[in-house]
């Protein structure tokens, strides 16, 4: 059974895969619009939002299938206590695949060990959000036509932007990328990012952080600007200080390439002027039509994988994990802090991390 939990599901030609399919259902939309016929899309999310949840029920409708869900956990019987793990096997009793979205880091993984049909990550917490990353990736691929040899400024809140962590960890695959870390200190990459970047230096990614956006406007090929994530932080005041950081305003996109272009996963609050969405290198509205025609190929490609695979009797791990359930993960926002599932861990340079939300233990 095939998920998609974290963006290295997927190896680098099959997410070449996906790519090109989406661009083909672009060029041939009428070709697709009874591929997924008969199949149902379960959207469970626990989470609010917007473009993920719409864009994935309106890839399916465009592919023929239907689409069942919850956009508000508080309307489904999670109020009444049922885990993750239940709802997931009741839900795959009535759909073909599910989208879930979880405030708790590692709830899609929990679900990928008990649902009997793929489960895609929507988003969980501040970790990963891969189905945001193929859209960022089909964007940049149709905007400066390659995914390797690019200069990219993260900037804002590396620290809880699950879609920067997830991106970081896809775009090192290419060759050629050099990545610039634009925060305040408060809001640099958690650890386990911050060990990733160091293991992706050593195979030849470049990365270097800054302080401002202004000391490498000129270098980069895409801006990758990302809102501070107030539901996040467990200290007001803490918001408060950092939250105007970065502010993108047309004076501040003169002294970028004429061919820059300026990506946001949405929404946003203030960071990019209204001003800069006339500039016709604010690419950020493309990019969320882009995530409907990469969910469309994501959907159909995971179900023609899974057609008549069935789960193991006892949930497959996956390489290098492993059950250890007289070990605790320390990070409150995980999944295993809550829900009653086996501790899984795995091992890398000598640490012990969590399976569901890579925090050290
Ligand atoms: N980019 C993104 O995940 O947006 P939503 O929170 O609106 O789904």
């Amino acid at each position: 059974m095939r998920h998609l939990i974290d963006p290295t599901n997927l190896s680098v030609s099959e997410v070449g895969e996906i790519i090109s399919l989406a661009e083909r259902i672009i060029a041939d939309r009428p070709g697709y619009s009874q591929v997924c016929r008969g199949k149902k899309l379960a959207t469970l999310f626990y989470e609010p939002s917007t473009r993920t949840r719409l864009s994935f029920e309106s890839a399916m409708l465009e592919l023929g299938g239907s689409v069942i869900g919850f956009s508000d956990a508080a309307s489904s019987s999670v109020t009444k206590g049922e885990t993750v793990a239940d709802t997931v096997r009741v839900v795959s009793c009535f759909a073909d695949i599910i989208a879930m979205r979880h405030f708790k880091e590692g709830a899609p993984l929990v679900a990928s060990q008990y649902a009997r049909i793929p489960v895609i990550n929507a988003g969980d917490g501040s970790h990963s959000h891969p189905t945001q990353t193929l859209t960022d990736l089909l964007t940049i691929k149709r905007e400066k036509g390659r995914l390797d040899h690019l200069t990219i400024g993260f900037c804002g809140d590396l620290k809880f932007g699950r879609t920067v962590h997830s991106l970081i960890k896809a775009m090192s695959r290419y060759e050629g990328i050099r990545m610039i870390l634009i925060s305040p200190e408060a809001l640099r990459l958690p650890e386990y990012m911050l060990h990733e970047i160091e293991n992706q230096k050593q195979k030849g990614v470049e990365f270097r952080e800054v302080r401002t956006m202004e000391e490498v406007m000129p270098e980069l090929d895409i801006l990758y600007m990302t809102r501070v994530q107030k539901e996040r932080f467990t200290n007001e005041s803490e918001y408060e200080r950092v939250k105007d950081s970065f502010i993108l305003d047309p004076e501040k996109m003169r002294a970028a390439k004429s061919d820059m272009i300026v990506l946001h996963p949405l929404p946003r609050v203030n960071e990019i002027t209204r001003e800069v969405d006339n500039d016709p290198r604010a690419a950020y509205f493309r990019q969320v039509e882009n995530g409907k025609f990469v969910r469309m190929a994501l959907m159909y490609t995971l179900l023609q994988w899974n057609e008549g695979a069935r789960p193991a009797a006892v949930p497959d791990l996956g390489p290098g994990l492993f059950i250890d359930n007289t070990k605790r993960c320390p990070n409150p926002r995980c999944i295993s802090a809550t829900e009653n599932v086996d501790r899984v861990f795995y091992r890398v340079d000598d640490a012990c991390r969590c399976a569901y939300c890579d925090a050290k233990i």
